[in-house]
């Protein structure tokens, strides 16, 4: 598996024919008569995505040996809750990339992309109560909360460069790593398992979902643009303090600290060619990735209390693409 990208097509091949029920899932329900709506919802949708979340909660669901159908209908909540988060971080971010493609906010504007945004949400929600589980319902109340928390937070903090570490931390939890554990844990609660069980996966997910926001801010700095399908350096556009600027400026000299400190503070895409002559003189992005592969071995090692088997295998793979990904 040195190929990432081959061991991901690996892992998605062990249930792509549920990935297809998802796909056909969410075709149906992004259709509304408001024409913009199905505009702008086809075209994120449609323009791909690794589908990560909702093949993640599959394969939970598939591990704990679930055989009905409601795990095809969750996993499609989860795709529509995350393309919501997308197309509201893409008008926050001021992002003009997005799946390789112009972002909705570039073509047809901020209105629109939160407008569409909230309409996926919603969408999610009205698929979600079809299920008549007070228990899913519970946890992706919790979970929209808190994302909307992280990004608030994050928000919070851009501009400034003084963002410790901790608060790094407290921000990418929220808002991304809490959708990956409830899409793990969520396959815990459509058969009876044991508590121990549920919540490892909740902790699977969580520690992946760090790992996965961990590599993000790391190739947002070093990636192949054409790849990742997202524009290199907005993350220094946005003024953000992501953990490969926080390490950079405690290793470096002071004046070249001071570069970074100001990049930072004027969210300045002209500087990034020097910042980032100084997050590789000082190793940032081998730090941001050493954390990441610490969190990914968390992951798996929360992975204990399932019993053997393929999926579970899967899961342990995914882990670990989620820290060797380049896009
Ligand atoms: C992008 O997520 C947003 C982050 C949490 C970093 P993905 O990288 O999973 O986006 P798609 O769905 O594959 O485009
Ligand atoms: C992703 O944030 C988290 C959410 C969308 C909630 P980022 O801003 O870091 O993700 P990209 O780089 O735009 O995909
Ligand atoms: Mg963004
Ligand atoms: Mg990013």
């Amino acid at each position: 598996m040195s190929d990432p990208a081959q061991g991901y097509e690996q892992i998605r091949a062990l249930v792509a024919d549920q990935i297809q029920s998802v796909d056909g899932l969410i075709l149906q329900e992004l259709s509304s008569d408001v024409v913009l709506i199905n505009q702008i919802g086809r075209y994120i949708i449609n323009s791909g995505g690794k589908r990560l979340r909702p093949l993640l909660h599959l394969l939970a669901a598939n591990a704990l040996g679930y055989r009905e159908d409601h795990h095809i209908v969750l996993a499609a909540v989860i795709e529509f809750i995350h393309t919501a988060t997308l197309l509201h971080d893409d008008v926050v971010d001021e992002s003009e990339l997005r799946r390789g493609k112009d972002t909705a906010n570039s073509v047809w504007g901020n209105a629109a992309s939160v407008l569409v945004g909230d309409y996926l949400y919603a969408a999610a929600f009205r698929m979600m109560v079809r299920l008549k589980r007070a228990r899913v319902m519970e946890i992706m109340a919790e979970t929209t909360a808190t994302i909307a928390e992280g990004e608030v937070l994050q928000l919070l903090n851009v501009n400034n460069p003084a963002t410790s570490e901790a608060k790094y931390l407290d921000v990418i939890w929220r808002k991304t790593a809490i959708l990956f554990s409830a899409a793990a844990r969520l396959a815990g609660t459509l058969i009876e398992v044991p508590k121990a069980v549920e919540d490892g996966l909740a902790q699977y997910g969580m520690h992946l979902g760090i790992a996965f926001q961990l590599i993000d801010d790391a190739l947002d700095y070093r990636a192949d643009p054409d790849r990742l399908g997202k524009r290199l350096g907005d993350d220094l556009a946005e003024g953000k303090p992501t953990l490969p600027l926080i390490y950079a400026m405690q290793k470096a000299p002071p004046a070249e600290a001071a570069v970074i400190r100001r990049g930072i503070e004027t969210g300045d895409r002209s500087a990034f060619a020097e910042v980032y002559k100084i997050v590789e003189s000082t190793d940032a992005i081998a730090y941001t990735v050493a954390r990441a592969r610490d969190e990914a071995q968390k992951a798996i090692q929360a992975l204990a209390p399932l019993s053997p088997s393929a999926y579970k295998d899967a899961l342990i793979a995914l882990a670990e693409f989620s820290v060797s990904r380049t896009h």
